[in-house]
């Protein structure tokens, strides 16, 4: 049995002619900047998420970049970001000029450990942003208690997550402000780039509304230095089609999840993501740890399942941030995941019968190994 990681194909085979009616309707508007097909997706996953306000922007990295911007985040400021995450999380905070200040993760949930924030913060720090890494909901209530004595921004970073629960609560309703990729691979993904921001926040967002369209609000009144950063009215119709299928799948994602869980529990040497109550991740990734995760990934690549590496290497040792100051040994626990890791299939595409062989698979190559 072969077992791809991923088959991005597999939603659009599932809603193949609402999609195409969807994209032929916007060919057919003659509107191919924002208007009514962006709104209307904005409306509904703003209401999704939970939080008073959607924008659409054209990825999850201009996300978080706008966030910061529209806060006035630059030069001489700091931003906490998790020392274990995607590398889009750090680049944000780079990019509009401020310096990521990493904070090392709870292995147990390969977040960032809020334990080890206040040690990281200065007078320079303005704000602090919680990854939902791999979809498993960041200690927000931990996280909020430090922005909020600490007069800090809580921005989520939110594009593993969609859908995920907190106690309750949607990612993208948690924090301040939150920034959504929907990369084709992730849980809600485009037929291309694009990305949102969530924010209950009303000033944050009129700021990015601008932002995101060369700093105007009326044509050809520039009140900003502003970018050109719009979510693609396609992109929105489709992503429309998809939103009402994000509960089913997740759901899909959760009993996958479950099984692993349950099936994987005592294979010697490798480690599991945590099951905690009120946590109802979205399971974008199912990741595993295991000290020779080389061999296991090997093995089962002949046994026909692909699986990959998020992330295999930590972003301070990557060539980006080669200037930073922060050599290898530096982060040990964030280094110690890069080497660790792997990631199981899991997603729409993946029926029982398949996940029953990876775990199989797993359970084999972790008592060789
Ligand atoms: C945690 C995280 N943050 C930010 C991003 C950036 O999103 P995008 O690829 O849409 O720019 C991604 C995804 O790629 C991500 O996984």
């Amino acid at each position: 049995m072969q077992v791809p990681f991923l088959d991005v194909l597999a939603t659009y085979r599932e809603l193949r002619d609402e999609i195409d009616a969807a994209c032929a309707r916007v060919l057919g508007s003659g509107r191919y900047i924002l208007g009514e097909e962006v709104d209307g997706f904005e409306t509904a996953f703003a209401a999704y998420c939970g939080s008073r306000h959607c924008l659409g922007v054209a990825n999850g990295l201009d996300a978080l970049q706008l966030i910061l911007r529209a806060r006035g985040i630059g030069s001489g400021d700091e931003v906490i970001v998790p020392a274990h995450t995607f590398i889009a999380t750090w680049l944000a905070v780079s990019l509009v000029g401020a310096r990521p200040v990493p904070v090392e993760p709870d292995e147990r949930t390969m977040n960032v450990d809020p334990g080890r924030v206040e040690a990281a913060l200065t007078p320079r720090t303005r704000a602090l942003i919680a990854v939902h890494l791999y979809g498993y909901p960041a200690d927000i209530d931990a996280l909020g208690g430090i922005a909020r004595r600490r007069g800090l921004y809580l921005i989520e970073d939110a594009a593993q997550a969609h859908g995920a629960v907190c106690h309750g609560r949607r990612t993208g309703s948690l924090g301040d402000a939150a920034g959504f990729s929907f990369y084709p691979g992730k849980n809600l993904g485009a037929f291309g780039d694009g990305g949102a921001i969530t924010t209950n926040d009303d000033d944050l967002a009129a700021r990015v509304r601008r932002l995101r369209n060369y700093g105007s609000q009326v044509k050809y009144h520039h009140e900003d230095l502003g970018t050109n950063s719009r979510l693609d009215p396609l992109q929105a119709a489709m992503l429309a089609v998809k939103l009402r299928r994000l509960d089913a799948w997740n759901a899909h994602r959760r009993r996958i999840a479950a099984l692993y869980l349950d099936r994987l529990g005592d294979a010697p040497g490798l480690s599991l993501p945590p099951a905690e109550p009120g946590i109802d991740p979205s399971w974008h990734l199912f990741v595993v740890r295991h000290d020779r995760r080389d061999e296991l990934a090997r093995r089962l690549a002949d046994a026909g399942i692909e699986t990959l590496i998020h992330y295999p290497v930590a972003a301070h040792l990557s060539g980006a941030y080669q200037d930073a100051g922060r050599p290898a040994g530096s982060l040990p626990l964030a280094e110690r995941l890069a080497a660790s890791v792997l990631s199981l299939p899991i997603g729409p595409h993946l029926d029982e019968a398949a996940a029953e062989h990876v775990a199989a698979s797993v359970r084999d190559a972790c008592v060789r190994a």
